[in-house]
């Protein structure tokens, strides 16, 4: 039995492209995987707070120096940290924002990747600490970024995913990209099938 964490990252409702790619493969796991245990985690209506000082001395300040401000602070990280290390396996549905990931994600990467709970710094340099886990990222975006073609470059997300999953140990990183949704009716309809195939395949296989 599993636990499976699926976040969803768009502020959209049922007009989001990620956030219906995303709940519908985690209902598709849910028939599939019966015994697994799915959480979803909605930062697109629900987002987590930045990082402010009291989070930082929560985070890196010894016992004596912390006050009731900054307990409260990283007292909201270390619950997603238990709940993110609690899962076997992550499913993200994220938008391409501005060539990257929306600021609602990434406040949620800045509470979950801490020292001494998901990495480590130790005498051959930073190890990550979450290991034997699987992420799966469901992206969607306006444009396509295929390699090969001159806009790969533009595309920020996906490598900076994986180095950030990496960074903290998680490194069996799948992507199951909707692109081309603002490009007309027939690319986006041939992109968001292609997606939905390989999802309803995943949802069996992965
Ligand atoms: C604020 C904002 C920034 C965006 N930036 C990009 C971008 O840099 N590249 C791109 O291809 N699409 C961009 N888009 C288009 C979205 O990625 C696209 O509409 C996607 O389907 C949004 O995800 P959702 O349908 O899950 O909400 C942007 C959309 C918004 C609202």
């Amino acid at each position: 039995m599993s636990t499976i964490l699926v976040l969803t990252a768009s502020p959209r409702g049922e007009r989001s492209v990620s956030r219906t790619l995303t709940t519908d493969f985690a209902r598709l796991w849910a028939q599939h995987h019966p015994q697994d245990t799915v959480l979803l985690r909605d930062i697109g209506h629900h987002p987590v707070p930045h990082v402010t000082e009291p989070w930082v001395v929560g985070a890196f300040a010894p016992a004596d120096s912390q006050n009731a401000e900054s307990k409260a602070a990283i007292a909201v990280s270390d619950q997603l940290v238990d709940e993110f290390l609690a899962a076997d396996r992550y499913v993200f549905g994220v938008p391409m924002y501005n060539l990257n990931i929306p600021s609602t994600f990434k406040a949620y990467i800045d509470q979950i990747v801490r020292p001494g709970k998901t990495f480590a710094v130790g005498p051959n340099g930073y190890e990550g600490l979450v290991k034997g886990k699987k992420a799966l990222f469901i992206t969607s975006s306006g444009g396509s970024y295929h390699p090969g073609t001159p806009f790969a470059a533009y595309n920020f997300q996906e490598p900076y995913l994986r180095a950030i999953f990496g960074f903290i140990g998680v490194t069996d990183i799948q992507f199951v990209v909707a692109d081309s949704m603002n490009q007309g009716e027939d690319a986006a309809r041939l992109s968001r099938e292609k997606a939905e195939n390989a999802l309803k395949e995943l949802a069996e296989t992965w």
